[in-house]
């Protein structure tokens, strides 16, 4: 399973890039607002750090727009995936973008058959958001195993990228269902770490070490 970390933040970037553990980047306009930062200027700043699929999102709303935003976000780096909503003026987008060679994540997806569009159009990656079908009590997991079968049974080659991923429940149950890649924001990813018996089993052996008077350097 492919690691996306969903963050326009360059210290964790960074930081989770060097440990061998991003093998690409997501960011929306709500991450680049937080980041405080000009879009053109911190995605070509991501672009520089990481090798893998950095998306990079329109705001336009109408195809034609959308086109020529993703063409300038394209050509900020070989490594951009245009980020596209899945609407029709997105999927028509969408459709043009592959065309010509760039990658495209189709985002915020919430069904099935949207999912399913989305490859008939070309879409390099769909994003499913699991974390928001769970707060309007729905199972964003449902989602990604129907989209799973379907991609299957017809063999399409969009990866499904499990995205709005709030916990390390979601990161396994991707991985079981076997979506090609997750994007998790990296507090999410840093606590794959963590295991309670982990840090007690660690306790007792740095008693016990101070106990037996171990010196090693
Ligand atoms: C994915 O590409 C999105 O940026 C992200 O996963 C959305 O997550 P959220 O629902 O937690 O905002």
């Amino acid at each position: 399973m492919k690691f996306f970390v969903d963050t326009a933040e360059i210290a964790d970037i960074r930081e989770l890039n060097d440990l061998g553990m991003v093998d690409g980047v997501t960011t929306n306009p709500s991450l680049i607002l937080k980041s405080g930062r000009d879009i053109l200027e911190v995605t070509k700043e991501i672009c520089d750090i990481v090798s893998g699929p950095v998306s990079a999102e329109v705001i336009a709303t109408e195809a034609d727009a959308m086109i020529a935003e993703g063409r300038k976000l394209a050509a900020i780096a070989p490594n951009i995936a245009v980020k596209l909503p899945l609407t029709w003026d997105g999927l028509k987008a969408c459709k043009v973008l592959t065309g010509e060679g760039h990658m495209v994540n189709v985002t915020l997806c919430f069904s099935a058959n949207q999912a399913l569009i989305a490859a008939k159009a070309g879409a390099t990656f769909i994003s499913p958001f699991i974390g928001r079908l769970d707060d309007i009590n729905l199972d964003g997991m449902d989602l990604i195993a129907d989209i799973r079968t379907i991609y299957d049974n017809y063999g399409f080659e969009t990866q499904i990228l499990a995205a709005s991923i709030r916990s390390v429940n979601h990161v396994l149950e991707s991985a079981r269902i076997g979506a090609d890649v997750m994007t998790a924001p990296p507090e999410v990813i840093r606590k794959l770490a963590a295991h309670p018996l982990t840090d007690k089993g660690l306790e007792t052996f740095l008693k016990d070490a101070a106990k037996a008077g171990i010196k090693i350097v």
